[in-house]
């Protein structure tokens, strides 16, 4: 019976292990670590998830060419004259708030949203590879003029490679994202769904999901193929303990 005990623990011991390892792994992927170090401790409290905003883009025969589906949360540097420092705003994007424009090339095409009486103007921009039929964000440009700025802001980077797709499918990531566009501004995108090109209808395509969802998924086949296995160690050191206690009881 004690040998029973003794490979049982020692299994548990293993399980427990790796679903810890898988755990602080997930741990340290979500979670990346800032890269910069922040000028300035936040002032502002975090705001809370952004709500998630139905884009679309009409193309010049009326279907739509571009959609996307998406919660925003903008986090800008900027001088404020409140505080007479800099700053770091998280401002969310409230859907009910929000214009959207755009239009649509053969191979590009731009999404642009416009809130608050124009205070805020963002666009992206996706290019289409018409070699390999891979589209991606090439482009973010956010103008803001918010009440508290002492200068109106202007970032632009056109030499983006962010959520990569392929030609008729749309790209969707559940999981929490974070663009980096330039040193004051980073997107923090929450389940997105988007396809820039090869519309069939007003309808995404088949998605294909982000790394960092997969990596999700892993987690809990790996748990319960752990879980299984020690199932299996008990049921066999069960199975082995009864036939060496059977042969005991014969010897004695
Ligand atoms: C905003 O950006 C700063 C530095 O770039 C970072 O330290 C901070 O965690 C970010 N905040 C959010 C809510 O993403
Ligand atoms: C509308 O134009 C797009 C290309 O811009 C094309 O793929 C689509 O088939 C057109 N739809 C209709 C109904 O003509
Ligand atoms: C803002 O800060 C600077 C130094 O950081 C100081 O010289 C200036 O007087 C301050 N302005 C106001 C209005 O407080
Ligand atoms: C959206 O556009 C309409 C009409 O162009 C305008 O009246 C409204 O103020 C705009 N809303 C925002 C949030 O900019
Ligand atoms: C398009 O994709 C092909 C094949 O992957 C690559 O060789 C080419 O450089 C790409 N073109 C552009 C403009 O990125
Ligand atoms: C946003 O765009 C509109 C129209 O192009 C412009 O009038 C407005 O000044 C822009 N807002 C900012 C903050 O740059
Ligand atoms: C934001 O950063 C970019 C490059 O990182 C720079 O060109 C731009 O002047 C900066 N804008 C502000 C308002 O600090
Ligand atoms: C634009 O983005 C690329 C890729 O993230 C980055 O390497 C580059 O420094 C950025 N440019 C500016 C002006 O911030």
């Amino acid at each position: 019976m004690t040998q029973i005990g003794c490979v049982q623990s020692w299994s548990l011991g293993v399980t427990l292990q790796l679903i810890l390892a898988v755990a602080l792994h997930q741990g340290f992927a979500t979670v990346a670590p800032p890269t910069t170090a922040p000028t300035t401790a936040a002032p502002h409290k975090e705001p809370s998830r952004p709500e998630r905003g139905n884009y679309v883009v009409k193309g010049s025969n009326g279907t739509a060419c571009l959609l996307a589906s998406m919660g925003l949360q903008l986090n800008v540097t900027f001088s404020s004259l409140s505080q007479n420092k800099t700053v770091q705003g998280v401002v969310n994007i409230q859907p009910s708030l929000t214009n959207s424009s755009g239009s649509c090339d053969s191979d590009s095409a731009y999404l642009r949203l416009t809130t608050d009486a124009e205070k805020t103007n963002l666009t992206f921009t996706f290019t289409l590879n018409t070699t390999s039929n891979k589209y991606h964000l090439s482009e973010v440009s956010l103008s803001a003029a918010w009440p508290d700025m002492k200068d109106s802001i202007s970032v632009r980077n056109n030499s983006l490679d962010y959520l990569r797709g392929t030609l008729g499918f749309s790209y969707m990531c559940r999981e929490e994202q974070t663009l980096n566009v330039a040193q004051n501004l980073s997107i923090n995108t929450f389940q997105v769904q988007v396809q820039p090109f090869g519309l069939s209808g007003n309808q995404f395509g088949a998605a294909e999901e982000c790394q960092l969802d997969e990596d999700d998924m892993l987690i809990p086949i790996i748990v319960g193929a752990a879980l299984a296995g020690l199932v299996l160690i008990v049921l066999l050191a069960y199975l082995i303990g009864r036939k060496r206690s059977h042969a005991g009881y014969q010897t004695i």
